[in-house]
């Protein structure tokens, strides 16, 4: 509790210590216009793309006292001069009286006192505006009156992100601001690139009348800017210059004079952040959120939207911290990394290395499936359109452009130019997408491959379920030795790039559940000769990787291009590999047998206190010939690190095989909730998901980095709702499966399916971790284990009584030594 608490009334988490060992952030918007806030205040905005429209900036790497992005001074006038502090603490770090930042459902809200001064502030962006506001109310809590004045700041970055750094001559001479009154008297200050005047112009102005301004940082800083943004000199005189930049590094600086506040009296102001296509058009959208009832309004309906969000599927277990993660902040994280990939964060700096990523966003879409099925279709359009008519897929693209691209791949010119994995996720992400939804319309809509004529226009377009063939047939016809699918550069693990021929187990394993996938949607489309024809390819694919990759107690994971293995007890480092164990039984490639051993393995040579490790033992030094995982020293990343994303397949391996006790272990001790009481080892917001721990060869065993945009979001979320408490959309409707801790009497959940409500109550009477004895369906007993699909608008009741199954058939239709469906 050094830091703070979660408060689960507001479903927010209550910061009260600003010195947090990183900072600790919150998303608002969407890519749309959006980007981050963090708890000193500071934020990242952007509008369409981080890296080609970027509007803040926002420098991660400098100090966590130093300024970021945007704040807000506040200056007390008394008898001794001007005091200039701000309610963020950063970056003036006076000494606070009280510090809360809550972070909320898309907003953050500070109440903070300091001086006497008490400042409560919101920051959101309205849903469909192009507008970060902040709703700043100051109240006077001496016995005495005050003379205030508040000065809103922002720091502008160049459009070009990457560009802002690497060239100190061209930007500057580039940027400029003007400022105009609007027709009712406000101020507002317009900021922009001068190539982008007419397209793409930056805003800052205040719903009160500004009574000076100044948009060049060195005129505000002062002293050639050898003043602070701890004590910014143009604060020191009574007015600021009023300066339109026409070049220089660009900044938004409003002078509001609050006047004098009695005793408990209180200002309320609204400053707006935003972007328009030109001056006209910034003043008209100023004009959007002048008055306070329309903020007010544009507030409600952008917490109605998470509360519609959440209220889609919410659990009531024994477990809090479960119920909390579940019902709250995995569902919001969720949300974010469907919004943002992996492009920006504070580690994700989205300067234009990546963009959308292919693997990584087909795995985001699973994770809002069950609250937003339509975004997350129109998240796998935009992938699908990047695949290319040999079957495989752009690896990364730029959601404004849309132009794509290899990825890493293109780094080494002696190493496959693309990845062995990413054209299979999509196939797992429409398969579900259609169980979740039943919308088998989507399998006609054409969709252009991302191969192009010289003039830009697409050569050839495909039906989806054309896409997701040609996904299967290329990994079938791109085999190596073994009859394995090649690794191409890498596989899920981007670090692990071998010599050309390489050949993957985890990509074997992938595939075999894509296949699985096609399977199921072949059967009940009514296609028998492609069920059969995608179950010869899986009976293949099965024995081959069983016949080659059984290691005696665990599997392999790769197979070098000279045909040596590595994730072998013949190797001295990088033995084992925990996603070459839990793949097999997501697969259903490992019989139980070895199901069994594998995890057990990973229990016992990978599991720690903290989460399940990648691989073990580390790689000892830098070999080119394995590629970026040995960068990393043993113990970091994808080098025996904690790698959390791998550990949610892991819970699922063990649900599959009935091991509830485990299966919940695992998830709790990952749990950031539970991280929330030894933070200062942990270092990252307890309540999101980081993507990488520490592990136990690191000195700093417990250290999490790279909070917010990882996989591990979508796949817990997966793992808790999908298999522990085992609800699975199926192509005939809900199939329940729970696997839960033995000692949970039951649990409960609401959850919407295509359109109809089902109230689904658990009992454990027997104390069991799995298997269905009754299934009442609005009172009636049921057979089997999949609840029929009901019409849209209607309430069903359902009551599972855990105990001896009625059918293990059918109730491991995924068990893993069963053949595919
Ligand atoms: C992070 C990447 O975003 C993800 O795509 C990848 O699977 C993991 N790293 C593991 O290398």
């Amino acid at each position: 509790m050094k830091y703070g608490h979660f408060d689960d009334s507001s479903r927010e988490y209550v910061i009260t210590n600003p010195k947090t060992p990183v900072k600790w952030v919150n998303y608002v918007g969407s890519m749309k216009f959006g980007g981050i806030v963090d708890h000193t205040g500071g934020s990242l905005l952007c509008k369409d793309d981080p890296a080609l429209n970027r509007i803040v900036k926002y420098i991660p790497q400098l100090p966590a006292s130093e300024f970021k992005g945007e704040t807000l001074y506040l200056r007390l006038k008394e008898p001794a001069g001007y005091r200039i502090f701000s309610p963020y603490f950063v970056p003036t770090l006076d000494a606070y009286d009280r510090f809360e930042c809550r972070v909320g459902l898309g907003y953050m809200r500070w109440i903070t006192e300091f001086y006497g001064v008490r400042s409560e502030i919101t920051v959101f962006v309205p849903r469909g505006a192009s507008a970060a506001l902040r709703q700043v109310r100051v109240s006077n809590l001496r016995s005495e009156p005050i003379s205030l004045d508040a000065v809103p700041v922002v720091e502008y970055t160049h459009f070009d992100a990457l560009k802002q750094f690497n060239n100190a001559d061209w930007v500057p001479q580039t940027m400029q601001s003007r400022a105009r009154r609007c027709a009712s008297g406000e101020l507002v200050l317009m900021q922009y690139a001068f190539m982008n005047k007419n397209r793409q112009v930056n805003y800052l102005t205040a719903n009160v009348p500004v009574a000076s301004f100044e948009t060049c940082r060195k005129r505000f800083l002062g002293d050639n800017e050898y003043g602070t943004w701890q004590q910014p000199l143009a604060l020191l005189s009574a007015q600021l210059g009023d300066y339109e930049a026409r070049r220089g590094d660009n900044i938004g600086a409003l002078l509001l004079e609050l006047g004098q506040l009695g005793p408990g009296e209180s200002r309320e102001f609204v400053t707006q952040l935003g972007q328009a296509a030109s001056e006209d058009a910034a003043l008209e959208a100023a004009a959007e959120y002048r008055d306070g009832a329309r903020v007010a309004r544009a507030f409600a309906e952008q917490r109605a939207f998470f509360e519609d969000y959440l209220t889609k599927f919410q659990v009531h277990t024994p477990d809090p911290s479960f119920n909390s993660m579940v019902n709250v902040h995995n569902p919001r994280q969720c949300h974010t990394t469907k919004n943002w990939s992996r492009y920006l964060s504070l580690y994700q700096l989205g300067l234009g290395e990546r963009g959308i990523g292919f693997r990584d966003s087909s795995q985001d879409a699973l994770g809002v499936l069950d609250r937003q099925p339509d975004e997350a279709k129109a998240l796998m359009r935009m992938l699908l359109s990047v695949q290319k008519r040999d079957g495989s897929a752009m690896h990364q693209f730029n959601p404004l452009s849309m132009v794509a691209n290899e990825g890493d791949s293109r780094e080494r010119d002696d190493r496959p130019r693309y990845y062995g994995d990413d054209h299979l996720w999509i196939v797992i992400a429409v398969s579900w997408y259609l169980k979740e939804s039943g919308d088998y319309a989507f399998l006609q809509e054409e969709i252009p491959f991302y191969d192009k004529h010289k003039d830009g226009s697409a050569i050839e377009r495909g039906t989806v379920l054309d896409h997701l063939e040609r996904s299967l047939d290329f990994t079938r016809k791109d085999r190596g030795a073994h009859g394995l699918p090649l690794l191409g550069f890498a596989d899920w693990n981007d670090t692990v790039n071998l010599p050309t021929g390489a050949e993957s187990c985890f990509n074997a394993n992938l595939y075999g559940l894509a296949l699985k996938e096609l399977i199921e949607l072949y059967d009940h489309l009514g296609d028998q000769a492609s069920v059969e024809s995608y179950r010869v390819d899986y009976a293949l694919m099965k024995k081959t990787f069983n016949d080659v990759a059984w290691d005696g107690a665990w599997f392999v994971r790769y197979f070098d291009a000279d045909g040596s293995a590595l994730g072998s007890r013949h190797n001295s480092e990088g033995q084992i590999w925990v996603n070459g164990q839990s793949w097999p039984v997501l697969s259903g490639f490992a019989d139980s047998e070895r199901a069994r051993v594998a995890l057990d393995s990973v229990e016992r040579l990978l599991n720690t206190k903290h989460g399940i490790k990648l691989s073990s033992p580390g790689y000892k030094g830098y070999d080119p010939s394995k590629g970026g995982v040995t960068t990393y020293p043993p113990g970091a990343k994808e080098n025996g690190g904690i790698f959390l994303h791998a550990n949610p397949w892991v819970m699922i391996a063990e649900t599959l095989l009935g091991n509830g006790d485990r299966a919940y272990q695992y998830y709790d001790q990952i749990n950031p909730a539970s991280k929330n009481d030894a933070i200062d080892a942990f270092q990252c917001e307890p309540y999101a998901y980081p993507q990488n721990i520490l592990g136990d060869e690191h000195p700093e065993f417990g250290l999490a980095r790279n909070s917010w945009l990882s996989g591990t979001a979508a796949w817990t979320y997966t793992a808790a709702t999908k298999y522990i408490l085992g609800i699975m959309p199926t192509h005939d409707g809900l199939r329940l499966a729970p696997c839960i801790p033995r000692r949970w009497g039951g649990f409960s959940v609401t959850r919407q399916y295509r359109g109809a409500e089902y109230r689904i109550s658990v009992k454990n009477p027997s104390g069991v971790s799995s298997g269905v004895k009754e299934l009442f369906v609005d009172g009636r007993l049921i057979e089997g284990n999949v609840i029929p699909i009901a019409p849209a608008g209607s309430l069903v009741e359902v009551e599972l009584v855990l105990g001896q199954a009625i059918s293990s058939a059918r109730y491991f239709a995924a068990s893993p030594s069963a053949d595919p469906p």
